[in-house]
């Protein structure tokens, strides 16, 4: 990480980011919030991104989109490449994912082994390729997980086994990446409206069951995560490691 004032703690100036899943929803949140604070930030997903290339052309920092499918591994070498070959890598943020929802006796297949593969794999051997640049810069990496690894939830053994194991991959980099001075956090979102969602918020009964599953008694916005995952990955954090924080309004812990 580029040393810096306390007082620009939040500016990721001259860094690069490289993030998954930036085509929509928080990804994209993620993105544009990075490059408003100067960063150049490289992001892969599998979908278009014209999208955010146009939230993020004012902005100060710049936003490079890679094709890429995340359970490809050599689509994540290219990715992680493509980082790397602007000289350096400060911070991975993982946020591509997927959710299944079945029945646990037909929760074969698809629901588990895909989910396994975008939420769990990918993190790891898109950190295995970056793990050298990291502990150039003493980059940071941030997950994002969710309320499942913590919390039960019917019909959803995949998702929740993955955020879980998110969760436990990245109290492991932690340990492994400290002594080069690499922090590894996760964020644990509870319901937030992106296209994962949509479903749900646009069905009125389902939206207000989570609306009230909430202490602050509404659903969460994708800058609402984006902020916590700057905050974990930048020096305002620098001694946070090993941490998955809830961005979820008090869902996970408040009756
Ligand atoms: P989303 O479905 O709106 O966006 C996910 C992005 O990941 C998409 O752009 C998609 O193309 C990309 N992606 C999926 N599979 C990919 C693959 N194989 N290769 C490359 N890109 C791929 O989802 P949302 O809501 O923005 O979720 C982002 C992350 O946040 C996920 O990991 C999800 O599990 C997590 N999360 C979301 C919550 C919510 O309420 N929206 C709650 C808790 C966690």
């Amino acid at each position: 990480m580029t040393t810096r004032e306390t007082a620009s703690a939040l500016s990721f100036a001259g860094d690069t980011v490289l993030i998954t899943g930036t085509a929509r929803g928080i990804g994209r949140a993620c993105a544009v919030r990075f490059a408003e604070r100067g960063a150049t930030v490289v992001g892969g997903d599998r979908l278009d991104q014209s999208e955010t290339v146009g939230a993020c052309a004012e902005l100060t920092g710049d936003f490079e989109p890679v094709d890429a499918d995340v359970t490809d591994p050599a689509a994540v070498a290219a990715l992680v490449e493509h980082a790397a070959d602007t000289g350096r890598i400060d911070v991975v943020v993982n946020v591509a994912g997927i959710v299944a929802r079945e029945p646990i006796e037909t929760h074969d297949g698809e629901p588990w082994a895909r989910s396994m593969d975008v939420n769990l794999t990918a993190p790891f051997r898109i950190v295995r390729e970056a793990a050298p640049h990291l502990r150039e810069t003493s980059g940071t990496i941030v997950n994002v997980s969710s309320i499942y690894g913590q919390i039960g939830a019917a019909e959803r053994a995949g998702y929740a086994s993955t955020k879980a194991g998110l969760d436990g991959l990245t109290r492991a980099l932690a340990a492994e990446l400290g002594t080069d001075g690499v922090r590894a956090n996760a964020v644990a979102p509870g319901f937030i409206e992106t296209p994962m969602t949509a479903p749900y918020a646009e069905d009125d009964a389902a939206r207000e069951r989570f609306r009230g599953l909430a202490a602050l008694d509404r659903l969460g916005e994708p800058t609402e995560v984006a902020s916590v995952v700057t905050f974990l990955a930048g020096d305002a954090a620098s001694f946070v490691t090993g941490e998955t924080v809830l961005v979820d309004g008090g869902r996970a812990t408040v009756e």
